[in-house]
C-alpha cells in the first residue's frame, strides 16, 4: 500500500481519538505483512495511566486477531482543532517503541511521521530505539536453560 494512502488512514483514525483530558489527538495506520492495515487512535482515561496510545491501539488490534508481522506504521498527531498544514511530527512514546520492538525487526520496520499526505519523515525502529531490549534476550536464555 502507498504511503500516501496510509497517511490518509492515520488521519481518519485520529478523528476517533478519545481525548477529554489532553485534547491531543493521535492516529496511526499499521501495515501488516499480509497487506491489511490496522487503524488506531489514542484512548484516554480518567485514571490517566490506563490511557492507550494510538500506536499501541493499532498493534493490539492486530495482535488480538493473530497478526504479528508488520512492515510499517504511520503516525499523525496534534492538538484538537489543528488544521491541515499546521501539524508537526508526532514521535511515538517510549512505551510504544518498546511494543514495536516486541513484534518488529529493528532493521526493517519503518516508522513514518507525517504532517500531511505530502510531508513526512521516515525512520527505522533501530534509529528511534537504539540498544532496545527485545524478545531475543528472553527467548535465547530460555533456549539455553532448556538445553
Ligand atoms: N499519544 C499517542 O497516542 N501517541 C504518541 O505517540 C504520543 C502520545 C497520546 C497519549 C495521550 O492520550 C496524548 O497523546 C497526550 O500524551
Amino acid at each position: 500500500m502507498e504511503i500516501k494512502e496510509m497517511i490518509r488512514l492515520a488521519f481518519e483514525a485520529r478523528e476517533k481519538a478519545y481525548t477529554p483530558y489532553s485534547g491531543f489527538k493521535v492516529g496511526a495506520a499499521l501495515l501488516a505483512k499480509n497487506g491489511e492495515v490496522y487503524q488506531g487512535c489514542n484512548i484516554e482515561n480518567a485514571g490517566y495511566t490506563p490511557t492507550n496510545c494510538a500506536e499501541r491501539t493499532a498493534f493490539f488490534k492486530a495482535v488480538s486477531e493473530g497478526i504479528m508481522e508488520f512492515e510499517r506504521i504511520v503516525v499523525v498527531g496534534g492538538a484538537e482543532g489543528t488544521e491541515m498544514g499546521e501539524f508537526d511530527l508526532c514521535p511515538p512514546c517510549g512505551v510504544c517503541r518498546q511494543v514495536m520492538r516486541e513484534f518488529c525487526d529493528p532493521d526493517s520496520f519503518e516508522i513514518i511521521l507525517a504532517k500531511s499526505e505530502e510531508e513526512y519523515k521516515s525512520y527505522l525502529l533501530r534509529e528511534i530505539l537504539p540498544l532496545g531490549f527485545g524478545p531475543d534476550k528472553l527467548l535465547s536464555s530460555y533456549s539455553v536453560m532448556s538445553k
